[in-house]
């Protein structure tokens, strides 16, 4: 399996290019595609809430909308790790993602959270890993591709940047093609080392491969090729 990104072939790019270059702090609610001239998708209409679905989303109106929009984000089961590996997979061999193997999955299925459709199908997964006391990745953000351009991967950063919230975070970093996408949610292109030289030693003592990309290491430099390392401020 690979583990490491490169430049995103040519194919892919219109399907992942954004709709216009505008950077910025995107919306803290989508709003609903049928407003926006989007068809709902056959079978995925609004269904009642349960008790597990307070744990979905970050604020009932976000919740609210995801349901309006057909999917939902829960917390990541074991059972997931599959559908992850599947989804990840072409985008792995791709280099867009990094690769990672079941049992690194499996060890970190609770930094994980699922999107899935009215139906308990799963159609997106992102992560959130810590790296220091105020610091944490968005990684393995991946969206099925019927279910592109529908708020997902937005429900889904969302999501996990209220998880790091919840967890004391100040700061997401991210490593991406997808530059807009990210820039919509506040993050923004990392000029220069953002942490100071006593934490930058203790980062080093890491094995992670994120926590290296962070660190733009010489040695990961061929996984990063024509990726943004990007930061968003919580
Ligand atoms: C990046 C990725 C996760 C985005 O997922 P997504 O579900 O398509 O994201 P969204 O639908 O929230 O947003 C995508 C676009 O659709 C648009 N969109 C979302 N909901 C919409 C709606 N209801 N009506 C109209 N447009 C909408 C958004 O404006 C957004 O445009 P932008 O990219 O210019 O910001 C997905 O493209 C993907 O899986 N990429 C491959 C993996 C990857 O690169 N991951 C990131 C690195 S970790």
């Amino acid at each position: 399996m690979l583990t490491h990104r490169g430049r995103r072939p040519k194919s892919l790019r219109p399907l992942l290019r954004g709709r216009n270059g505008r950077a910025g702090r995107c919306p803290p609610v989508r709003e609903p595609r049928r407003q926006r001239g989007y068809a709902r998708k056959a079978g995925t209409g609004r269904r009642l809430l349960t008790t597990n679905d307070t744990d979905h989303m970050s604020s009932p109106t976000t919740l609210d909308t995801a349901l309006d929009l057909g999917f939902t984000v829960r917390r990541a089961r074991t059972s997931d790790v599959p559908f992850i590996q599947e989804l990840v997979e072409p985008l792995v061999n791709q280099r867009i993602l990094l690769g990672k193997d079941s049992v690194v999955l499996y060890g970190a299925i609770q930094e994980f959270r699922i999107a899935e459709d009215a139906h308990g199908t799963p159609i997106g997964c992102g992560a959130l890993h810590v790296m220091w006391q105020d610091l944490a990745e968005v990684r393995t953000l991946a969206v099925a591709s019927g279910w592109m351009h529908q708020g997902v991967g937005h429900a889904l950063v969302e999501r996990l940047a209220t998880d790091a919230r919840a967890l004391g975070l100040s700061r997401l970093f991210c490593l991406t093609f997808e530059v807009e996408f990210f820039a919509r949610h506040g993050f923004e292109s990392m000029t220069e080392e953002p942490i100071d030289p006593a934490i930058y030693a203790e980062l080093l003592r890491s094995t992670d491969e994120g926590v290296a990309e962070f660190l733009d290491l010489a040695r990961v430099k061929p996984n990063t090729l024509g990726n943004t390392r990007m930061l968003k401020l919580l």
